[in-house]
C-alpha cells in the first residue's frame, strides 16, 4: 500500500505553555507511528469518512482518505497500547477490522441532514462520567435524566440528615460493586 509521506512543510508543532496544550500539524499515521505511547493515553481519531459509505461521494474535506489510508490507520491504532476511540460510519472495513471493539451509534447532524455515526472503542464503556450533563442519547433523554436527578436531590434534601446519610452510604457501596 502507498505510504503516506508527511510533507515537512505541513508539519509543525505549537506549544501553548499556559494551557498545557500542544497543537501538531502532521499526517496522523506519521504522528502515531513516531509518538511514544505509554499506555495511559486516550486517543480519539476522527478521520475523513469512507467515501463509499457516505451519502455524497464527492470530497468534503481538503484532505480525504483513500481506502488504503483507512486500512493503515486501523492497523496502526490496533497496535497501540493505550485507550483508543475512533468515529465514522458503519462499514464492512471498520466492522471487520475492529471486531471485538465496543461500539455505540448515535444520530448526528451532517452537511446532508442527520446520519448515524458510530464510535468504536478498544476499552469497556465507562461506568462513571466526568460530566453528566451530556448523559442521554438525545435532548428528551437528557431532559428526563436532569429532571429525575433534581427530584431525587430534592427528596434527599427533605430527609432527616442521618436517614439521608444512611441512604447515601448504601448507594456508594452499590457503586463500589460496579
Ligand atoms: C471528519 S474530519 C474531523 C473533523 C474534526 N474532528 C473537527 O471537529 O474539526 C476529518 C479531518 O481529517 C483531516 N485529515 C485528512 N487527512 C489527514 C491526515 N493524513 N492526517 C491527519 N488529518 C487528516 C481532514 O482535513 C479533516 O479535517
Amino acid at each position: 500500500m502507498a505510504k503516506i509521506k508527511a510533507q515537512p512543510e505541513l508539519m509543525w508543532k505549537r506549544t501553548y505553555s499556559k494551557i498545557d496544550f500542544e497543537l501538531i500539524h502532521d499526517d496522523a499515521v506519521h504522528y502515531l507511528e513516531s509518538h511514544h505511547f505509554t499506555g495511559k493515553e486516550l486517543l480519539y481519531c476522527d478521520p475523513p469518512y469512507l467515501r463509499r459509505v457516505r451519502r455524497k461521494h464527492y470530497p468534503i474535506f481538503k484532505y480525504e482518505y483513500t481506502m488504503e489510508q483507512h486500512e493503515k490507520l486501523l492497523e496502526v491504532i490496533k497496535a497501540l497500547p493505550c485507550m483508543v476511540m475512533i468515529s465514522g460510519y458503519e462499514s464492512a472495513l471498520y466492522g471487520k477490522s475492529l471486531k471485538g471493539w465496543h461500539t455505540h451509534s448515535f444520530q448526528a447532524a451532517t452537511h446532508h441532514g442527520m446520519a448515524t455515526e458510530w464510535i468504536w472503542m478498544n476499552y469497556p464503556p465507562p461506568v462513571g462520567l466526568h460530566d453528566y450533563r451530556y448523559l442521554g442519547d438525545n435532548f428528551r433523554e437528557r431532559e428526563r435524566i436532569t429532571k429525575r436527578t433534581k427530584n431525587w436531590v430534592a427528596r434527599l434534601k427533605k430527609m432527616p440528615v442521618l436517614e439521608r446519610n444512611a441512604l447515601l452510604s448504601a448507594m456508594s457501596s452499590l457503586n463500589e460493586m460496579n
